[in-house]
């Protein structure tokens, strides 16, 4: 399900989060692509620069957000707490369990560090991550009105969110031409494998979610330059998925704008995903530039 347009950052940063949190698991063991000591310093810095405030954005506006909603609908009965589901509570649960771990990692960084720690704290956040995504932010999609997740839009994005969206973008963003790029990491879930998907019977990285996620990319390469009211629709892919990646393993999708044609209407991309070991797929890809309120009109006349 595509995540609504308000809990996208939280959702973007979740992305930075699990690939902490792969790193964390894997401290010590011969898969780790960096030391204990260098693993510890990653998440320290993704802490303080992102984590922090991601948990106090969950807990000082988006909960809040839901909680007040369960409290207009229960105008009876029992203290309006106790209506909160177990997921929401599990999370701020989570929440502390967690900041303790960051806390005890800080404070023994570097010379106490213990594998042990970081291998908890890399569950835990895989755990709580999963948790939200998967229980959580549907919850709230699905409960709360358009008009209040609407409201909160722009109230869900951290320093370091707006930071990254405006470092991965060139110094020329506004406008697009050939050679820009733009780049995300993934982490392979069961929920992405072909069985899970029906597309097949492996349990590696399925052909539609690599799609998804090379979309994805080149989709955010061209909403961040194109002027409101503008947006972009997949027309045309040619997809080459060329190596299996298994659950847990990060892949790394960039594309680049290649060519612009039609009075600037059709964007042609080329896209590139790897994983640790090698490149997995390459695409040509077109998307074609919409005027949102025409585009939807079309779509209304299609729902009557
Ligand atoms: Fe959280
Ligand atoms: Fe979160």
């Amino acid at each position: 399900m595509r995540r609504h347009q308000a809990l996208m950052p939280l959702s973007d940063d979740h992305h930075q989060a699990l690939v902490q949190a792969r790193q964390l698991s894997l401290a010590g063991t011969a898969e780790a692509s960096l030391s204990p000591t260098e693993t510890a310093a990653a998440f320290l810095r993704f802490w303080t620069e992102a984590g922090e405030e991601h948990f106090r954005l969950e807990e000082e506006v988006l909960l809040p957000a839901y909680q007040r909603h369960i409290r207009s609908l229960a105008e009876s009965g029992p203290h309006p707490i106790c209506a909160l589901p177990t997921p929401v509570m599990q999370v701020l649960v989570e929440h502390v369990y967690i900041r303790g771990l960051a806390a005890e990692l800080a404070d023994s960084f570097p010379d106490r560090t213990s594998l042990d720690l970081l291998h908890a704290l890399g569950s835990a956040l895989h755990d709580h991550i999963r948790l939200e995504e998967r229980a959580v932010f549907p919850l709230i999609e699905q409960s709360l009105p358009e008009a209040v997740l609407a409201g909160l839009a722009g109230r869900l994005k951290s320093p370091s969110y707006l930071a990254r969206r405006s470092e991965s973008k060139p110094k020329d963003a506004g406008t697009l031409m050939p050679g820009i790029s733009h780049e995300r990491t993934y982490v392979v879930e069961p929920q992405h494998t072909a069985v899970a998907v029906h597309s097949g019977g492996i349990t590696g990285l399925s052909t539609p979610t690599l799609l998804a996620w090379m979309e994805s990319v080149a989709f955010e390469l061209a909403e961040d330059r194109l002027p409101p009211g503008q947006s972009t629709v997949g027309v045309a892919v040619n997809l080459q998925h060329v190596a299996p990646t298994p659950v847990g393993a990060e892949v790394r999708v960039r594309a680049t704008l290649t060519g612009i044609e039609g009075d600037g209407r059709r964007l042609n991309f080329s896209i590139e995903a790897s994983d640790h070991m090698e490149l997995i797929g390459k695409a040509e890809h077109q998307r074609f530039v919409i005027d949102r309120d025409r585009f939807d009109r079309r779509l209304a006349r299609k729902s009557r």
